[in-house]
């Protein structure tokens, strides 16, 4: 086993805590509610957080899932069940009591992990071939109350922008548009039906990777919900073997 590996299985849940304690205090809470539930932090994370999490794209690489969209999404995703096997401190910094503090904080609202069967819980995105991209699009909650995304800062060698649009569904409120790079350790957290969004694509001889971490206020989904969702994120993301890895299973008479 490499070393990069056996880092990712290094019990994190007591570590998570003391390194986390370093989170930037105050808690911008006004500048997240005067962007229309929106903030950006080019240094969030401390650096052995983000080595950790270096690591686990690194041991997660190989099971990359690629998908291409014509005129919506070209590039790579990894779902939660496969960061579980193979990274399972980047599970583990998910559920971290500290982390979700800070960000109930900033938000304001209770949040709770997703459910243990959303594929897309948490996850990488993989930018490494050129073009790879997503277009403009809101992080719809198919929940029934709402979903906070994070995006955390992996690996940046890349041109690939952040670009987004706030207020768009603020009635009377001028929008306001920006685009940032998320370096390693960086933050951006957003409300996903309130930040229009897109990545630009990525230029040649770059690789981007971008960590996903969803918080919901309330787990619940119905059925007809759930399945569109997961179609989504079979066809868009993690391929049909990963996301209906549990109904396949039990066809095939595996656990
Ligand atoms: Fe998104």
């Amino acid at each position: 086993m490499n070393a990069a590996l056996d880092d990712t299985r290094v019990a994190p849940r007591d570590r998570a805590a003391p390194i986390l304690a370093s989170l930037p205090e105050p808690v911008p809470v006004d500048a997240f509610r005067e962007q229309g539930a929106f903030l950006y932090l080019d240094t969030f994370l401390p650096r052995d957080v983000t080595d950790a999490l270096i690591a686990g794209v690194r041991a997660v690489q190989g099971s990359v899932n690629r998908n291409y969209l014509p005129g919506h999404k070209q590039g790579g995703s990894v779902s939660r069940y496969t960061i579980d096997e193979l990274a399972p401190a980047i599970a583990e910094l998910y559920r971290s009591p500290v982390l979700i503090r800070w960000l109930e904080t900033l938000c304001g609202e209770a949040l709770q992990p997703s459910p243990d069967d959303d594929p897309h819980a948490y996850a990488l995105y993989f930018y490494t071939k050129p073009g790879d991209h997503i277009g403009w699009h809101y992080d719809t909650s198919y929940y029934e109350g709402r979903r906070y995304t994070l995006l955390l800062g992996v690996i940046d060698d890349s041109s690939c922008f952040l670009e987004y649009r706030l207020h768009t569904r603020e009635p009377n409120v001028p929008i306001v548009e920006d685009a940032v790079q998320i370096p390693p350790g960086g933050l951006v957290f957003f409300d996903g039906d309130k930040l229009h969004h897109r990545i630009t694509p990525l230029g040649e001889n770059e690789e981007r990777v971008s960590l996903t971490f969803e918080y919901v206020t309330n787990p619940h989904m119905r059925p007809f919900q759930r399945f569109i969702s997961n179609m989504k994120d079979a066809v868009a993301y993690f391929g049909f073997r990963q996301v209906f890895r549990q109904l396949l299973g039990k066809r095939t008479g595996r656990a």
